[in-house]
Parts: structure tokens; C-alpha cells; sequence
């Protein structure tokens, strides 16, 4: 029953993500020691969503990885001499192992370390097959955890036919110890088995084997563990081995090294450089570079600002060296950094049109709505810059993320703190406005990045955490207006109402103004397209009222699983295109898994709406496991999985480089699959083929989208000052009543897996 589940899953799972195989394309531009392209190398499979080493790793990896990718196999020997991949020799640390025998817990001395587990040289092959694999990791998912058997290494060639294969010895002496031999092993394998690669840190074992395996034999290379570790057979450090690379050319025809070994990180997690010379001192030396360690759901260096694909390049695309392979838990992303994303000049052609329209500037990496994350923003390649505008108390309209300075700056560390104040109508907890200071006092504020993954311990670019200044609205325009790049510029206009009748300030009439000051309404800029967007239809008919110049864009926050006909009617009164949450694309269960698609776009384009999405975030844990914690593969899903026309984003940088990727297909050819669009809903679908029992998202209808019209601007007076009046105080609006029934439909997939 097992075995046919799993077939059918990777029979299916290839008619999904449908795409084909492509030839290499890139040319032999590569810096790598035989000057072809590095080798992508899936350890235990695709084994950063699914269980290491099952069946379904193995198939996944094959099927979304560059053509001649290795599959990597942890090998480990049972009591029967039995070779199984399995990514440690303790099976308890990935597999249900512990339920099924509690009681064969045993300790061993493990390279002369006393270690207490389940260990595979306890079990017999046969005792084996009623343990299934989990998931090793504890912050991946555990959906798959429980469902496929450990395989045999001939398991692997049979059922799975990779077309490379790459066996990793970790602990042959530990197993000789226990007078199982790894090498007659292997040798007896090799029969049945092609094996194209065989890894090991134990130098001694490579003497064992040297000779055996005839002229075609497998490629040995050589694994360093950490600088400081003691090699098992020599008791020498790895970095005393590292300092003789000839020796290892006596044994080896490559190493493998942490990632640390070329491009070190000091204490803050940024890289030294230059990168060391390890790479180019091996080829010198005839060795192959492998890299091990690439995973997309840990945290990375700050330079890579959270981007996988970056990390990737700065191995194999830095303009100096390329390693010649890399072990990763995420094979689509080596993937398409190999095959997609190396080589291209900043200059690329487009091959996809669509906004990359950033949010607060490139407020990823620099507190957001400064000079800095605009200028990084337009470097970037961002088509628009956004301001949410802001008003200080003597009128001064300017830029910032928040109303609430406290988030913000460093505010509350100030004198200034003493002006925190309760206003009902915009938010339950008290808070520092921006129309509570002029415009000279927020200009000695120091701005600070935004964290919203503090939770996780993972912060934004320490280093540039409070650099940069706010700017005015007209500086935010002369800047977009100097740009060549940029092709327009979004203004954001929230909390219009209150400003009016409370503070008796009023945002529309400022932002108009400046318009027109900044050149922006007489035709003296005319490549630089103005777009008003607001979450009130109110503020838009207003802005429409007054000027017709500028476009206006209408943004619905909250989570919709639909739209009415007549909503969209609305909407078209008023608005040249539409803001949607992501979510409201496609919904997720339980906040981890895509249920399906929503037709939200599509309903919107029928009525020439373009959509732009909101918000994209390069940090994995901002993503659903569906799209492999890759911000690359969330953005390809939604720009050319569901069509959307923009993509509201802090990492401007990811964005603009998806849209020059020279994978993406045109009209006659398909992309290949790890730059094909994930189906929403496939993972759902394969471990859980009952509908999921959350209330679904609600219909966005027409009352949810008319407004009475903007009150006049009231003059601000003692008695209306924040804090103090609560007459008119507005409920913050809910969502729309409608619900949607539920109609998940089974895929094809899911009810295969009914069988
Ligand atoms: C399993 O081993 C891996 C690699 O050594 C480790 O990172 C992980 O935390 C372990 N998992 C469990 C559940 O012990
Ligand atoms: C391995 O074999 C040797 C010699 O036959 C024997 O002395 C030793 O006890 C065995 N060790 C184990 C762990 O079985
Ligand atoms: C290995 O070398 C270290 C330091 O050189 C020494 O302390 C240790 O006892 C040695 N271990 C063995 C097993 O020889
Ligand atoms: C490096 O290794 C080679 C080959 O084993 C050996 O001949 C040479 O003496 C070693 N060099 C040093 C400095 O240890
Ligand atoms: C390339 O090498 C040069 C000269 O060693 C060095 O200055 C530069 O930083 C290197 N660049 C990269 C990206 O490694
Ligand atoms: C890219 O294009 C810009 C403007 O067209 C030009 O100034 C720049 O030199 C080009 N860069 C490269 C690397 O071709
Ligand atoms: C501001 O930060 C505090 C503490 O970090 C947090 O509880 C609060 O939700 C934040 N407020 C906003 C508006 O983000
Ligand atoms: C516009 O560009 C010019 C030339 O690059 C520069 O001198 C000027 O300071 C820029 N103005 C703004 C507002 O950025
Ligand atoms: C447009 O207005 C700006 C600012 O008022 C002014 O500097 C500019 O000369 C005007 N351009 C045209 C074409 O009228
Ligand atoms: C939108 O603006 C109108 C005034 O034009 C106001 O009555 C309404 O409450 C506002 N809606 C929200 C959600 O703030």
C-alpha cells in the first residue's frame, strides 16, 4: 500500500508541475574547475519540505531540479548489512522509530563520543519496514511526517532512477567498530547500483576503498566538518588537513566544505571579504569544490538581505570563482540560481512586465520611507516608489510607514514621549502621532527598521537599523521626478476623515498641492505616472473630484475569498486598479499551507482592473511551505501563476531581478519546472484530502465599498484635541458579512490519494 501511494504521488506530482526538462542553457561561462555548470546536489532529496530521504524527497528533487542534479544519500548499515538512506545513524531523530520499538533505546561510543538513540546497527532490514520518516527539522512542516518507509540505496535507483547519485559515508569507522564494513558494502553495490559520487570526512576510509571500483568508478570527495573538529582516523584538525590540499588530491578528486570555509561571517552575521581563496587554491590544486549547508528556512547572511537566490550567486556567480557544486536541503532554488539567475547583467532584458512597486522604499533593508530605502528602492529596479503621506501638526505632508511614530523611531527614548495620546479612531492603544509634532521636531527623530519577525529572532540589516531620514512629500517626488528608471510613484492616503474633522488638517488638498508644486500637474514630468491609492472609496471619489490626472488606486486590506459583480461596478467608478492581500489570492490553511485559488484576479481583469498584490516579504517565514520558503518561487506563483499585475514589495531587489530571469517561457516554450508556478493547493491536496474546516474568506461586496463622502475640514480647536473626544469615534471596519461557501474542490490528485 505504501510503495503504490508513493508511485502515485510522483506520478502525479509530474503531471502538475508540468513543465519539461530543459537541456542546460547557460553557456560555458562558468569559473568552475571543468568550466561546465556547478552541480546541484539535493541532500536526501528535496528534504526542505519533505521527510529526508523518502521517496517522495527523492521524486520531488529529481523532478523540479536542473537536468543531471545529484540525489544525495546519507548511507547508514543495519544489523544485516543492509545499506538505507537515512540522514543520521540514530534513527530516532527522524523517524517514528520511537513509537514502534520504545524500548531498543541503546548507547554507543560514536567516534569516541558516549551517544544514546535508536541506532540503525540495532534493527534488521526487516525490522525496519514498519518505521516511517519524519521530518528531521523541527521548523519544517510535519504533514508528511509518517507516511513513507525508509529506502534501501537500491530502493532509490529503482523506484526513483536518479540521474546522478551521490552516496555520503559519515561514520564508516564507527560502523567497522561494530564489524559492519561499509566499503564491501558499497563495492557489493555498485553492482546494481551506479553510484556517480561517494562522500566521506574520514580519511581512512578513502585508503579502504581506493582501487575498488574499477576506471568508471565513483568521483571521492573528500567532507571537511568544522575547522576545529578532530578527524576521526588521522586525529588531525580539519583545518591542519585543509592546509595540505595536496594530500587530499592523493585520495580525492574533491572536497566538500561548509559554506563558512570561503565566505566566513563575523559575530553580526554579515560576510567578511574578500571571500578566501580556498576555491581557486583547490583548483589549482585538481580538486573539485562542492559547498554544503544551503537551506532557504535559516537565517543567512545580512548581505543577502533574506534572498536565497543571492546567497546561491555570490558561490557561483561572483566574477572570480564558481564552486563546482552545491548540497541543498531546497535543489529548485540551486536550480534556478544556477540555470536562471547566474550570468545576468543588471542590464537584462525584461521577460516579464508587471510593477515591482516597493513599500516604504526598500524597507527590507533600511528603515522604511528614509532617503535611503528610496534610493535603494530605485537602484533596486523598483517602477514605483510609495510615500504614505503623513501630516505633521503645522502641515507639512511627508513620508512614514505609520501614523504612530512609537513603532517607528526612537521616539519613545525622547523627550517627546510626553505626547503620547488615545485617540479611539485610530487605534485601541495610545500612540505618539505624527500630528502631534512639527515637522522640524519629527526631523530630529532617528527612524528604525521595521522587525516583524522579531518573534523568530531574526532582524533586518542591524548594521543600517537606524539610518536614513525622513523626507517631505515634495522631496519624495523631485527624487522619483530625477529618476530615469522609474516609471511612476504611489501615494498612499489613510486616516483622511479623522485628519479633517479632529485636526482639522487636510491630507487631500496637501498632497494635490504638492503635486502641482513638484512639476507633476502641468506635464513638466510626463513618464512619471502619479497613483493615489487609499483604502476609502471616499478619498478617491475626492481626489477624482479635484483633479483628473492623476490614477487612483483602490485597496481592499481585508482578506476576501470573492468579489461581488456589482462591488467591481463600484470600484470602477472610482479607481484605475486595485490593492489586494495576498491571502485573498490564495487563501492558506492553518497559515501554512495554500487551500486553493481564488477567482479575485481574475474577476477584476474582466473588468480591465490590473491587481497588484500586497505584501511581499523575503523572509520565509512571511511565505507558505508551498512555495519552498523561496520568495523567487511566491513571486513567479503569483505573477505567473494567477496573473497579478504588481507586486507590493520590501525587497524591491528579488523582484526585479525575477522579472529579467531568463526562464520564464515565452509563448512557445514552457519554463522549466523549477521556474514553473506552484500549483495552489498540490500540498494541501497530497496529505490531507479532506476539505480543511475554517471558515472561509468573505465576499468583498458593494457596501463594502461605498462610503458617505469626506466631512469638510474642521478648524482644530482645544476641545477636539486627541485623546479628548470620542463622539463620532469610528469602529474600525469590519469585514464584509458574506460567506463564502466552501467549495474546495478534490483535485485529481487528492482523490488518487483516496485509493
Ligand atoms: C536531527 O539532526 C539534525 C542534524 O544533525 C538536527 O539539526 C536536528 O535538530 C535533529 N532533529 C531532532 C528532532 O533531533
Ligand atoms: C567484532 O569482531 C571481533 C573479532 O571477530 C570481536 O572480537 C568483536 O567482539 C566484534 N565486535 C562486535 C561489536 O561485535
Ligand atoms: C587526538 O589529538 C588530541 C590533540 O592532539 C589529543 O588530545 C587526543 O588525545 C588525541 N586522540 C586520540 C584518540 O588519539
Ligand atoms: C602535503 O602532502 C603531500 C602528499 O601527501 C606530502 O608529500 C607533503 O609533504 C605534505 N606537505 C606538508 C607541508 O605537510
Ligand atoms: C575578486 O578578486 C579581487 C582580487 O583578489 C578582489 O579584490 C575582489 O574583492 C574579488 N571579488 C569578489 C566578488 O570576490
Ligand atoms: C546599463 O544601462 C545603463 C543605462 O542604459 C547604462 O548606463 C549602464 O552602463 C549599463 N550597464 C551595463 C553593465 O551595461
Ligand atoms: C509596537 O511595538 C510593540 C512592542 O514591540 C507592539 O506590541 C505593538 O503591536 C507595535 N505597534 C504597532 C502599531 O506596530
Ligand atoms: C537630481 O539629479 C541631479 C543629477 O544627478 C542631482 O544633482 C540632484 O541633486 C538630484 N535631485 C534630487 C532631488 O535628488
Ligand atoms: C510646471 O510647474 C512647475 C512648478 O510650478 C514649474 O517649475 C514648471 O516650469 C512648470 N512646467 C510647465 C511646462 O509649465
Ligand atoms: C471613509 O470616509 C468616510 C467619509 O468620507 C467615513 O465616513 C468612513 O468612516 C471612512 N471609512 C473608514 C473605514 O475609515
Amino acid at each position: 500500500m505504501g510503495a503504490s501511494r508513493v508511485l502515485l504521488c510522483c506520478v502525479v506530482l509530474i503531471q502538475l508541475f508540468a513543465g519539461q526538462t530543459d537541456a542546460q542553457r547557460s553557456s560555458s561561462r562558468w569559473q568552475t574547475l571543468s568550466g561546465d555548470a556547478p552541480l546541484v546536489i539535493a541532500r536526501g532529496g528535496f528534504s526542505g519540505l519533505f521527510p529526508d530521504s523518502s521517496s517522495i524527497a527523492y521524486g520531488f528533487a529529481k523532478q523540479t531540479s536542473v537536468a543531471g542534479a545529484a540525489l544525495w544519500c546519507d548511507v547508514q548499515l543495519t544489523k544485516d548489512g543492509a545499506g538505507i538512506c537515512f540522514p543520521d545513524l540514530k534513527l530516532n531523530n527522524a523517524s517514528t522509530v520511537e513509537d514502534v520499538y520504545p524500548n531498543r533505546q541503546k548507547t554507543y561510543s560514536v567516534n569516541g563520543v558516549s551517544t544514546q538513540g535508536w541506532f540503525t546497527i540495532d534493527f534488521s532490514l526487516r525490522d525496519l519496514s514498519d518505521v516511517k520518516l519524519n521530518r528531521g527539522i523541527l521548523s519544517r512542516s510535519e504533514k508528511f511526517n509518517g507516511i513513507y518507509p525508509i529506502l534501501t540505496v537500491e530502493d532509490v535507483t529503482t523506484q526513483i532512477k536518479p540521474e546522478s547519485f551521490w552516496l555520503n559515508v559519515q561514520y564508516d569507522a564507527f560502523y567497522a567498530q561494530q564489524n559492519l564494513s561499509m566499503s564491501s558494502f558499497l563495492i557489493s553495490a555498485s553492482r546494481t547500483v551506479s553510484i556517480d559520487y561517494i562522500s566521506s570526512p574520514e580519511v581512512n576510509f578513502f585508503k579502504k576503498i581506493a582501487g575498488r571500483f574499477g576506471r568508471n568508478g565513483p568521483s571521492f570527495v573528500f567532507q571537511f566538518l568544522g575547522k576545529e573538529d578532530f578527524e576521526p582516523t588521522t586525529n588531525r584538525t580539519y583545518d591542519s588537513i585543509l592546509s595540505n590540499l595536496t594530500f587530499v588530491k592523493t585520495f580525492a578528486s574533491g572536497i566538500l566544505v561548509p559554506k563558512s570555509y570561503i565566505l566566513p561571517l563575523d559575530d553580526n552575521q554579515y560576510l567578511v571579504l574578500p571571500p578566501k581563496s580556498l576555491v581557486l587554491d583547490a583548483h589549482k590544486a585538481g580538486l573539485q569544490v562542492y559547498v554544503s549547508g544551503f537551506v532557504n528556512d535559516n537565517d543567512i547572511a545580512h548581505d543577502y538581505s533574506s534572498d536565497p537566490v543571492s546567497e546561491y550567486l555570490s558561490f557561483v556567480d561572483n566574477g572570480n570563482f564558481s564552486v563546482d557544486g552545491v548540497l541543498s536541503d531546497f535543489p529548485i532554488t540551486a536550480s534556478a540560481s544556477i540555470d536562471c539567475f547566474s550570468h545576468l547583467g543588471r542590464n537584462a532584458t525584461k521577460q516579464v512586465d508587471f510593477l515591482v512597486i516597493s513599500k516604504n522604499g526598500a524597507s527590507g533593508e533600511y528603515p522604511g520611507c528614509t532617503d535611503m530605502a528610496y534610493d535603494k528602492a530605485i537602484k533596486d529596479g523598483a517602477d514605483v516608489i510609495d510615500c504614505s503621506v503623513q501630516m505633521s501638526s503645522d502641515g507639512k505632508p511627508f513620508c512614514s510607514s505609520s501614523i504612530d511614530l512609537s513603532n517607528i523611531t526612537n521616539i519613545a527614548q525622547t523627550s517627546f514621549a510626553q505626547r503620547s495620546t488615545h485617540v479611539p479612531e485610530i487605534s485601541s492603544n495610545d500612540g505618539i502621532y505624527t500630528f502631534s509634532l512639527t515637522w522640524s521636531e519629527i526631523q530630529t527623530l532617528k527612524p528604525a527598521i521595521s522587525n516583524p519577525y522579531r518573534a523568530y529572532n531574526m532582524f533586518r540589516n542591524p548594521n543600517e537599523k537606524n539610518s536614513g531620514k525622513f523626507i517631505l512629500l515634495s522631496e519624495f517626488l523631485s527624487l522619483a521626478k530625477n529618476s530615469t528608471s522609474l516609471s511612476g510613484v504611489l501615494i498612499s492616503v489613510e486616516k483622511a476623515v479623522y485628519l479633517r474633522e479632529k485636526q482639522g488638517l487636510d491630507v487631500v488638498k496637501a498632497v494635490l498641492d504638492t503635486l502641482t508644486e513638484t512639476g507633476y500637474s502641468n506635464g513638466s514630468t510626463t513618464k512619471t505616472k502619479v497613483m493615489i491609492q487609499s483604502t476609502n472609496s471616499s478619498v478617491l471619489v475626492d481626489f477624482k473630484k479635484q483633479s483628473s490626472k492623476y490614477e487612483t488606486v483602490y485597496k481592499v486590506e481585508e482578506k476576501i475569498g470573492d468579489i461581488s459583480d456589482s462591488a467591481i461596478e463600484d470600484i470602477k467608478k472610482f479607481a484605475n486598479a486595485v490593492v489586494i492581500v495576498k491571502t485573498s489570492v490564495f487563501p492558506l490553511f492553518d497559515d501554512g499551507f495554500i487551500i486553493r485559488q481564488t477567482n479575485v484576479v481574475e474577476k477584476l481583469h474582466k473588468s480591465k482592473l490590473p491587481v497588484y498584490v500586497e505584501l511581499f516579504q523575503n523572509e520565509f517565514v512571511s511565505q507558505p511551505f508551498d512555495f519552498f520558503s523561496d520568495p523567487t518561487v511566491e513571486i513567479n506563483s503569483y505573477v505567473s501563476g494567477a496573473g497579478i499585475d504588481g507586486t507590493i514589495t520590501e525587497f524591491p531587489f528579488t523582484a526585479a531581478r525575477y522579472k529579467r530571469n531568463r526562464c520564464l517561457g515565452t509563448k512557445e516554450t514552457i519554463p522549466p519546472q523549477y521556474m514553473s508556478p506552484v500549483p495552489p493547493g498540490l500540498f494541501l491536496n497530497l496529505v490531507n484530502a479532506i476539505p480543511p474546516a475554517q471558515a472561509p474568506n468573505p465576499v468583498f461586496t458593494d457596501d463594502d465599498v461605498t462610503e458617505p463622502p469626506l466631512p469638510p475640514v474642521t478648524a482644530k480647536s482645544p476641545t477636539s484635541a486627541p485623546g479628548t473626544s470620542f463622539t463620532n469615534a469610528q469602529a474600525p471596519r469590519s469585514s464584509g458579512q458574506t460567506r463564502l461557501t466552501l467549495s474546495l474542490r478534490l483535485s485529481v490528485f487528492a482523490s488518487l490519494l483516496l485509493l
